[in-house]
Parts: structure tokens; sequence; C-alpha cells
């Protein structure tokens, strides 16, 4: 018994869950997920996974992206970095609603399937009924030699590294690590980024693995607020731009692993209904961030003040406006905000980790939720 219970603790490298273990993992995890894939000097991502591919991307009309769960959140982010960097239109699909309803798909189509485990079964069916229209399928996995990557036509590995813990952390971010470097090739394909835009573009996602580093030195600020809120029975994740993916995210890994009803929304959504819920008691998460944003979020953020919901934001170091505003702030560091998920994701994770433990839940197990789902 001893003995089983120290070797669990090598395998967790001395953490308490694998889910923390992981969380930590990802300075490395990203970095090793950039590896031999782009050269800031040179202004250059290279895909071998999809080099066979390179003609065809020129004269794509549009892309697919099918996926499940958190990995549906990181293809979000993954529409909006594309669309804007390589101007190709994207639709992000739930692979359980797109392989039922008859959807247009040809020849020149082509679908992205994202799964960390690479066998999800919806997932599975969406890209085998893409395939056969003709579409050109390309997988995002981590687990090498899976299902969905033997079925794709091409691909990108996140090469995270294995992921235990239920609640997707490490993938995620290495898989919006991939869509990331994926929008930038298929910009640099079509000639919509030019080689000094992509070496400016790339220095500063070379920087990010660092910045992950100094986001997590939040953690025990991060603790001490989740002692505050742990009680909370809802919550609410607000944010814009590529920070709605990211509230999408952290209300989903708040549910998964501490049971308490949480929503993400777009901030500015939040007055078609959430707004009915703010009080008092209910806790909102912003994603507050000094991008193009801001100003419109902080307009959300007294919106929630008034109501006197308890207000938690995500900041970038040195701010002092919202601040002032709100109950409590964490910060991340100064980043461009093509790469704000990779950071405002962090301290996420690290907050529904301590309220889950705090809790009592089974954080690497959370009830009724499988690591990966190979039935329908
Ligand atoms: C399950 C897991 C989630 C995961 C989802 C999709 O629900 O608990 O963490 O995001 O499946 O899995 P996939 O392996 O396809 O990314």
């Amino acid at each position: 018994q001893e003995l089983n219970m120290k070797l669990e603790m090598l395998e967790k490298g001395g953490y308490e869950h694998f889910m923390l273990k992981e969380i930590f993992e990802q300075p490395r995890s990203i970095r090793d997920c950039m590896r031999g894939r782009m050269y800031p000097e040179l202004g250059k991502v290279q895909l071998g996974g999809i080099k066979e591919f390179a003609n065809k991307l020129k004269n794509i009309d549009r892309i697919i992206i099918v996926a499940c769960g958190t990995s549906w959140h990181a293809g979000l982010v993954g529409e909006y970095l594309i669309e804007d960097y390589a101007r190709i239109p994207v639709e992000v699909e739930y692979a359980s609603e797109f392989r039922y309803r008859n959807p247009i798909i040809t020849e020149k189509d082509v679908v992205i399937a994202i799964s960390q485990s690479g066998e999800t079964a919806d997932t599975m069916a969406a890209i085998e009924m893409a395939k056969d229209k003709g579409a050109t399928i390309f997988g995002i996995c981590n687990v090498a030699g899976a299902s969905i990557p033997r079925i794709s036509d091409a691909g990108v590995y996140t090469h995270a590294g294995p992921e235990i813990g239920v609640a997707s952390t490490k993938a995620f971010t290495a898989q919006v690590t991939v869509l990331t470097l994926i929008a930038f090739y298929m910009a640099q394909q079509r000639g919509t980024l030019g080689t000094a835009e992509l070496t400016e573009l790339l220095t500063a996602l070379d920087e990010i693995p660092d910045k992950v580093s100094l986001a997590l030195e939040s953690n025990e600020l991060i603790k001490y607020i989740a002692t505050e809120i742990k009680d909370a029975t809802n919550c609410l994740f607000l944010g814009r731009g590529c920070g709605f993916p990211v509230a999408l995210e952290g209300a989903l890994k708040l549910k998964e692993i501490s049971y308490i009803h949480a929503e993400g929304y777009p901030a500015a959504e939040m007055k078609h209904g959430p707004i009915a819920l703010i009080d008092e008691q209910m806790p909102v998460i912003f994603i507050a961030t000094k991008n193009s944003s801001y100003e419109k979020v902080i307009s959300n953020i007294q919106e929630v003040k008034a109501r006197k919901g308890i207000v938690i934001a995500i900041v970038t170091k040195g701010d002092r406006k919202v601040k002032d505003m709100v109950d409590y702030v964490i910060e991340i560091p100064d980043a461009n905000e093509t790469f704000l998920p990779l950071l405002a994701t962090i301290p996420l994770q690290l907050l529904s980790y301590h309220i889950a433990v705090m809790r009592g839940c089974n954080v690497d197990q959370p009830r009724n939720l499988a690591k990966s789902v190979t039935v329908e």
C-alpha cells in the first residue's frame, strides 16, 4: 500500500494531482509543440505533417473545424486566428451535431478534426462522413497513432505528452499553439502575412512559454481567491474576442471538476440574459487584459459591479484601472493579443483546480466524466 502510494507520487512528479502537474508542465509542453516548426529569424513556419497540401491551401474556399469539449474551444480560437491571418472562412462545429445534420461538404473543403485522444466517437464519425464526401481531412491530435490521425489525410501532432487528468489542460494549450502555427502557415502560403510580420509574430510566440511560467507564479494568490469563492453555486465567465473561447474553457473546467454550475459567455451578450442572475452571491470572472476590447470589457465590469457581483479579473501586469474597480485581480504578462488564450487560460485552470480540491472533489477523475469518449 505504502509502496503504491509512493509510486503514484513519483508518477505525479511530486504534485498532489495529475491535473496540477499537467498545468505546471505547460511552459514545456507549449515549447515542445513549437519545436522544429517555426523559425522566427527567417519569418517562416514549417509544418511537415501538412506540407503535402501546401498548394491546396492556396485555393481552398473554407475550413470546417470539428471537435468536442475542450477541443471545440480550441477550435474557436483557431477560427479567430485563421480568419484573421489567413483570410479563409472557418466554421467550428460540434462533431455530434455536424455528423447528423446533413451539412454541405465538397472536395474543396478542408475539415480539421481536433482531438486530444484521437478516439472520440463523434469526431471520428464526423470526419468519416466528410471524407466520404471528398473533403481533405487534417487531424490535430495528441495521442500518436490513434484512430483520428490514422484516417486523416494529414495532420499536426500536439506533442503535449500523456495527459492523465480527465479535465484537459496542457492538451488545450498545445492545440491552441498548433492552431496558431496553422493560421500563420496558411497565411504564409496565401501571402496574407509577409516575412517581416511573421518574424515579429513568431518572435513573440517564442516568448510565450516563459510568459506561461510567469503566469503560473500567481498560484498562491489564486489559491487564496479560491477560498473566497469556493462555496458559490453559480459562476459566470466573460470575455470578448479571443477572450470569449477562454471564458468558455474556464467555465467548462470549473463545471467538470468542482461541480459548480458555470457558464461562459461573450461579455457583450451578458445583457441578453445572464445579467439577470447577478447578485452579491455571484462570482463573475472577466478576461480583462489590455487589448482591442479592453474599454468595452471595462463597461461590462461596471455593469456587474453596479449589481454587486463579485468580480475577479484576469488583467495585464501593471494594470491599475481594472484593479480599482474589482474585488480581485490576477495578472498575466503583457503579450500580443493573438496569444492571449495561451496565457489567460492558465489562471482559470488553477482557479478551478484549487476550488475543486477545497470542495473535496476527485480532481483527476471527476464523476460521470471519461478521458476519452469512444461511444456516442
Ligand atoms: C471528454 C474529455 C474532455 C475532452 C473531450 C473531447 O469529454 O473529458 O476533456 O475535451 O472528451 O476529447 P478529445 O480527446 O476528442 O479531445
